[in-house]
């Protein structure tokens, strides 16, 4: 079957708890691996700068960090076109204008806007992660055409992106060691977090909601047989 690749591992991630949070710190390392890794093939373009502001960054880093990005805007007065650095409401830069420009430079695969990736995939946050880690050489006796590299987690076990990540491919300003099953594991909660930015809020008021509703139950009842106590 088609699916014989799919994950039946659940890694378990710091997040997935009925109340835990995302590992803000992750996040934050993930972003990191993403612009300097990821970012040169795909796009996270349902995210904008200022999203990040409170979850990884201030929003004096993150200001610092857009204005650093060219962003086509206009038209103006005189009807053009014209260019300006970055604000905190651009969405991250992407890499090619379009799909045929991607495609053009990836020997005609399409590497995937990865905002929504955490949802698209069956396995969601574990499928990256096992993607990312699980490149190693194919079953002796399969012929790999060129540009496809061997990982079981793809669908077809042939992908046309090569292994992303490598021993040492950052280096975390905080000191964490960038082992190639750090970064994939840092890259896949940035991911979960680009597909599910309301998940920390979700979890709080769906509790409060909780706590809430367990008070008017509360009260429901009591005034229900405080009604009912002359009639029995
Ligand atoms: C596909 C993640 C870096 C090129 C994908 C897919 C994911 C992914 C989740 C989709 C697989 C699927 O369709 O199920 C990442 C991450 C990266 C990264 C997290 C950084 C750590 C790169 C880089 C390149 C690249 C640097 C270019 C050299 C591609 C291509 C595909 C793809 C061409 C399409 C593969 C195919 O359809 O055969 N990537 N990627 N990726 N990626 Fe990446």
């Amino acid at each position: 079957a088609s699916d014989d690749h799919v994950p039946s591992l659940e890694y378990g991630w710091n997040h997935q708890g009925f109340l835990d949070a995302f590992d803000a710190k992750a996040i934050r390392r993930g972003y990191q691996v993403y612009t300097e890794v990821c970012a040169s093939c795909h796009s996270v373009e349902r995210i904008h700068f200022r999203e990040l502001v409170g979850v990884s960054h201030s929003a004096e880093e993150m200001a610092a960090i857009a204005v650093e990005q060219d962003y086509m805007d206009g038209p103006n007065d005189e009807g053009e076109m014209f260019e300006r650095p970055g604000k905190l409401s651009d969405p991250l830069p992407r890499p090619y204008a379009n799909e045929e420009a991607a495609r053009a430079a990836n020997g005609g695969a399409y590497p995937p806007d990865l905002s929504l990736m955490a949802k698209a995939r069956h396995g969601g946050v574990d499928y990256i992660f096992a993607l990312l880690t699980g490149y190693c050489d194919p079953p002796a006796g399969k012929v790999m055409l060129p540009g496809l590299y061997y990982n079981p987690y793809f669908s077809g076990g042939a992908i046309a992106m090569p292994a992303p990540l490598m021993d040492g491919s950052v280096t975390y300003p905080d000191g964490t060691p960038a082992t190639m099953s750090q970064m994939a594991r840092d890259i896949s909660v940035f991911l979960n977090w680009c597909a599910e930015p309301e998940h920390d809020e979700r979890k709080l008021q769906g509790f409060k909601y909780l706590i809430v509703l367990g008070m008017m139950l509360c009260v429901t009842g009591y005034y229900k047989r405080f009604r009912w106590a002359p009639l029995k």
